[in-house]
């Protein structure tokens, strides 16, 4: 491609540029980009080139603090039990995960929710867990496999950004504040380009899409998801979100509501329905995923009381 081609390629892009409606700062305060600042490609190159330090050394994520212990109590609460049932499977994926490699910034950042925001400490290395078991199906090759799950602990990175009494009210999130929250897409994309020296790391481009949806109805974009691996952690995304006890929703879904919301929500193009197929079959006891799950659209769960779900305050 000549230089001019290029420029014209990038101007194209350009075009459908984010703009960034925070500042995106690192964990130790220093800011990377200022709110109001255009991503184009010379602003994510100029981030790139910003970044002299030697390349941070990488370790393992299972080894980290604790981690392990942490992962390992987390999938004995329901419904994990029930998924991740099966011990021979079990050590299976601990042999996979422990091929996950991550630079020190990524696992500060794990130290960071750990403290401060043990709700998103749990959801990363749950997303983490279930993402990797399905992609064991669905993802043949078991070195691609591994790259490709290495990128779901950082899916939620840019959260770091996210002003903590934002990720943690416990009231409905105004228009606002779901503004402030959505940053954290492109956050998590700025962050990790700047640690990879790389716009086009599949880690950041997890972290930008990972809240895009099937039909193009999602965020930061609105763009039609496509790839596997990012549909496969955006449906974890969801299903975790919806099990879990959230600061505004003291009882969570039960998992039976959970399935059936996935399920409508691959009714409606938003969640690929390979990857719910899968996450139901797991579902079922002494399953394994082995067999195909018939899905039915029955709805006989129960929302939890004073659900508030992607619900504003006015
Ligand atoms: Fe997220
Ligand atoms: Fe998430």
């Amino acid at each position: 491609m000549t230089l001019r081609d290029r420029t014209k390629s990038n101007a194209r892009k350009d075009s459908q540029v984010l703009t960034l409606h925070r500042p995106v700062c690192t964990l130790d305060n220093m800011e990377l980009l200022p709110a109001g600042c255009k991503l184009t490609s010379d602003t994510l190159q100029s981030i790139i080139s910003s970044n002299i330090k030697s390349k941070p050394k990488t370790y393992c994520l299972l080894d980290y603090g604790s981690t392990k212990k942490d992962l390992l109590y987390f999938l004995q609460i329901p419904p994990y039990k029930t998924i991740f049932n099966d011990r021979a499977l079990v050590s299976d994926l601990l042999q996979l995960m422990e091929n996950v490699s991550l630079a020190l910034p990524f696992l500060e950042s794990l130290d960071y929710f750990s403290e401060y925001d043990t709700y998103t400490y749990r959801h990363i290395l749950m997303v983490f867990a279930l993402s990797t078991l399905l992609a064991k199906d669905l993802i043949p090759d078991y070195k691609m496999r591994i790259k490709r799950v290495s990128t779901s602990p950082t899916h939620d990175l840019g959260k770091t950004c996210i002003p903590l009494n934002i990720l943690k009210k416990t009231t409905p999130l105004t228009k606002a504040e779901y503004k402030t929250l959505e940053h954290h897409t492109i956050a998590g994309y700025v962050l990790i380009t700047y640690y990879q020296r790389n716009h086009t790391d599949l880690a950041a481009v997890v972290a930008r899409d990972h809240h895009e949806k099937k039909n193009g109805s999602g965020y930061p974009r609105g763009i039609e998801l496509k790839d596997l691996l990012v549909e496969i952690i955006a449906a974890c995304d969801v299903y975790d979100a919806l099990i879990s006890p959230r600061p505004y929703r003291p009882v969570s879904f039960d998992n039976r509501s959970a399935l059936e919301e996935i399920t409508s929500r691959a009714e409606k193009n938003e969640i690929n329905w390979e990857v719910v197929r899968l996450l139901i079959a797991y579902n079922r006891k002494n399953n394994n995923g082995k067999i195909k799950a018939d899905i039915s659209f029955e709805k006989r769960g129960t929302e939890p009381p004073g659900n508030i779900y992607g619900k504003t305050a006015e």
